[in-house]
């Protein structure tokens, strides 16, 4: 095959519109076979007349990810098309076959043509939605329209009735004093001439609905009490002239018998169709009765940015895997996994009056019924009043984290589609995937995938279902690297690492939750050092986006806000604490432990970056300070024998993984600790949120990886796998979330929290080998030059993962056969891999696929 370029993104987007970054960064994939490796490349890029905005001429240089514009300055509102020129080694060349282009935005602009608006009245305690609608005339040739809009709260916007996107739970969350996102449309095709109405429904969502009050004193709110919409519609005509139809007073509300009636994230939606018909989103709506002014607003918005993240859609749908009817009556559906999303109702006739109220749950209860328990105060039900026609009904400003529905009240045939699962998250695109001859390892890796889709709905958070769904940083951090590899988040992480930033106390520590309501209490990141293991989200999050997808530039915008806090931390002496092992079992790791040692390990990452950036003196400081605390935590925590002090898997995992022994002996006896203390529990963990991660890496770094095996593949409680032995479709926040069939006592026991699914990077990094350099040099980001070390163990008798890198596929099989192990591993064009099996001397492997055989000669095969 002739090399070719394919995966062509600007700012990790296919072709985005509204894109306000001046230098937007170009990446693209070489497709080929062969030993393909790029040699130069150019980058051109021309505006909307064909003239050039940037040619970069031919660069010697073999890199394709991330590559900044460097051309003239871009104008806003433009669409500016792109193009690749590549030359290969072998004296091919290839251009993109692809007609890319991002389309700019305000590009810093003020919004001067609308204002924020929202409804006077009508946010009761049930708190309905509200409509807005303004109508205006297009009476000349349009030659394209775009729609920018944004909201504190939820919105929906419609043009001429119809739906202007597929996204959900628009604008996002966001930091909202500081920066709220507007997203843009390409809205052409639902205008006409004369008369249209643009329309928005408005809801809470994360601005004021009880999520936003969740850790603030009663009587106050998180950010305010009343959601505002703001949008600004552009309409470029043929003879080139611009209209822009804004938000401002002349916009109308509607915001008596509204008929959403109450929406709420964690409580769900109440829908009423009997007072719900489409004539306010269409022209001529003014003549409609409770039609009224609306009130121009603008108090709590920050300034209005680009969506850099990862819209929410529909990531696919559920149809139940089993329909039954409960003894009460009520209809029982099950999904067959547990997922985050809304139903989507279909009544085939209509059913004036007749109402309909479902429940969701995770689980069922042991008489069969749904479980509820661990919802706390979430109410996660939709109430629908039928009308008088057919009806389709998708709740629009909730989602719910389900397995199960509790249907009551279904006032026809229960069919197959009458009631259908629509999934909803942000990571669309799986990047990573793992098999092995252990079909539960394979469940438990699904699992963890899947509660990565659940949980990243917009902001990664800790769990779907209860009344938390919150930003929780530390859980954000620890399940980073696995996350990075199982779906394609960089605009996810970029998005949040904004907010991460932006919600920062006046001193610098970054927060346990973001968002973090401005309200709320200032609880545990009021010291300027934070709360370690959490606010250490600001340094790892940053840290993994260099690492797996070659993201330097989030390191430039980051480093001083994390050398900040790594400053701060070390002038906490000994008061730098952490949130704890968070959930471990059967052991107490000390929290000054902890903290101690997390913040050896963030001056670590921060020296890294120092050096990535060329600041050396930076660098020189951060080594310096890290090895000073270093020395102290020695003298503290290890006796003159070398015996660590605190006698935990996860203290010794520490010790391990993050380098703190101050000798080989001190290093062999914590090894030996961690190994005797596994071996003590009958091959089991005693770990939380903190140690699970590093756990079968300190184990592997210290020659016990067949322990590692063993605790990998262990099927009794706790591990990662007893889950799976009970039928878990997700990960649990606890390990004995369900114990012989009990359910753990606390409400807090969610059983979709992604935190130990962060064990999923060892079955890339070693179980298939694929692994970053860490540290390496330039090459080594973004997987243009990366390490193949698999190692084959436990009972697996062959394994295999893909890893859909920034550079494209890479492949690691292995399988043991008579004669030994045999290897495939395919390295995607313009890369190298250093390979490194077990018992053999590194080699180098260029791009195809390559097939080792054991013993004799070693072949390879194109
Ligand atoms: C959350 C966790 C979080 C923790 C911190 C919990 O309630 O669900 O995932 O990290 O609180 O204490």
């Amino acid at each position: 095959m002739v090399p070719h370029l394919t995966g062509l993104t600007a700012e990790y987007k296919v072709n985005p519109l509204g894109m306000d970054e001046p230098q937007p960064r170009f990446s693209w994939r070489v497709k080929g076979t062969g030993a393909t490796m790029q040699v130069s490349r150019r980058i051109v890029v021309r505006d909307e007349k064909g003239g050039i905005a940037w040619d970069s001429g031919p660069v010697a240089a073999g890199d394709s990810v991330l590559i900044p514009y460097a051309g003239k300055s871009l104008r806003p509102f433009t669409r500016y098309a792109w193009h690749a020129e590549v030359s290969f080694d072998d004296g091919t060349i290839a251009t993109s076959d692809e007609t890319a282009f991002f389309e700019t935005g305000f590009m810093g602009a003020p919004w001067a043509k609308s204002k924020w608006i929202s409804a006077a009245a009508g946010q009761g305690e049930r708190r309905p939605a509200t409509r807005l609608a303004r109508e205006f005339s297009i009476d000349k040739p349009l030659k394209r329209a775009r729609l920018y809009a944004t909201a504190l709260g939820l919105h929906v916007p419609f043009v001429n009735g119809v739906r202007a996107t597929v996204n959900r739970l628009m604008p996002g969350w966001t930091q909202y004093e500081k920066r709220v996102q507007y997203q843009a449309y390409d809205v052409t095709a639902l205008l006409r001439q004369g008369a249209n109405v643009l329309a928005a429904l408005l809801g809470d969502g994360w601005y004021c609905g009880t999520i936003s009050r969740i850790a603030t004193p009663p009587g106050t709110c998180g950010w305010g009490w009343t959601p505002q919409f703001r949008a600004e519609l552009r309409l470029e005509y043929d003879d080139g002239t611009v209209e822009t139809v804004g938000t401002d007073k002349s916009w109308s509300s509607f915001f008596l018998n509204p008929a959403v009636q109450e929406n709420d994230l964690y409580h769900g939606e109440e829908y009423d169709a009997t007072v719900d018909d489409e004539s306010w989103k269409l022209p001529g709506f003014r003549n409609l009765k409770n039609c009224s002014g609306v009130t121009e607003a603008g108090q709590g918005a920050g300034e209005i940015v680009w969506n850099a993240g990862a819209d929410v859609r529909v990531v696919r749908e559920l149809r139940p895997i089993s329909r039954t009817r409960r003894p009460s009556g009520v209809w029982q559906l099950d999904f067959g996994e547990n997922v985050a999303g809304v139903e989507r109702l279909t009544l085939k006739s209509a059913h004036l009056g007749a109402v309909v109220a479902i429940r969701h749950g995770e689980a069922l209860d042991a008489e069969g019924d749904l479980w509820c328990a661990n919802l706390a105060f979430a109410k996660q039900r939709t109430l629908l009043t039928c009308g008088k026609k057919p009806l389709v009904y998708t709740p629009y400003f909730t989602f719910y984290g389900f397995r199960y529905m509790e249907v009551s009240g279904w006032p026809e045939e229960m069919e197959d589609d009458s009631i259908v699962v629509e999934v909803l998250s942000s990571a669309t695109r799986q990047t990573g995937s793992f098999a092995s001859s252990n079909p539960l390892l394979d469940k438990f890796f699904a699992n963890t995938a899947r509660s990565q889709q659940d949980n990243f709905v917009d902001i990664p958070t800790d769990c779907p279902q209860r009344c938390e769904r919150c930003g929780w940083t530390g859980d954000a951090q620890v399940f980073s690297e696995t996350a990075m590899m199982n779906f394609d988040c960089g605009a996810f992480f970029t998005k949040w690492i904004a907010d991460l930033y932006a919600s920062r106390t006046p001193q610098g520590a970054f927060r346990s939750i973001v968002p973090f309501p401005p309200g709320a209490a200032n609880n545990a990141t009021e010291k300027p050092w934070g709360l370690a293991g959490w606010s250490d989200a600001g340094v790892v999050c940053p840290w993994m986006l260099y690492r797996k997808y070659g993201d330097r530039r989030i390191v430039e915008r980051c480093y001083e806000g994390a050398a900040r806090y790594v400053r701060n931390q070390d002038e906490a002496d000994d008061n730098v604490r952490a949130l704890g092992d968070h959930l471990a079992i059967g052991a107490n790791t000390p929290s000054d432990f902890l903290g101690q040692a997390l913040r050896i390990e963030m001056m670590r990452i921060v020296s890294e970056m120092a050096a990535l950036l060329g600041r050396d003196d930076e660098r020189r400081h951060f080594v310096a300070r890290r090895n000073a605390r270093l020395a102290e935590f020695q003298s503290h925590h290890f006796s003159a024998e070398g015996e660590l002090d605190v006698r935990t898997q996860t203290a010794a995992a520490f010790v391990i993984v993050y380098g703190l022994a101050p000798d080989d002996n001190a290093r062999c006896k914590a090894a030996a600790l961690l190994a005797d203390d596994i071996r003590a529990r009958g091959n089991h963990l005693s770990t939380g949120f903190l140690g699970t991660p590093i756990l079968l890496r300190a184990l592997e770094e210290s020659g016990n990886t067949h322990l590692a095996y063993e605790l990998l593949e262990q099927t009794t409680c706790p591990s990662w796998l007893y889950p799976v032995t009970q039928g878990a479709t997700t990960t649990w926040e606890r390990w004995d979330a369900i114990r012989d069939g009990v359910f753990h006592a606390s409400w807090m026991n969610s059983l979709n929290h992604y935190a130990f699914g962060s064990a999923a990077a060892w079955l890339y990094s070693t179980v298939c080998g694929i692994r970053d350099i860490e540290g390496g040099d330039a090459l080594s980001a973004s997987w243009k030059r990366f390490r193949l070390a698999p190692h084959p163990g436990g009972t697996l008798t062959h394994a295999e993962a893909r890893f859909d890198s920034p550079y494209g596929e890479i492949r690691s099989r292995w399988e043991r056969t008579a004669d030994g192990i045999a290897y495939t591993f395919t390295i995607p064009c313009n890369t190298t891999a250093e390979v490194i099996l077990p018992g053999e001397s590194a080699f180098l492997l260029g791009p195809g696929r390559h097939n080792i055989v054991p013993a004799g000669p070693r072949r390879t095969a194109d």
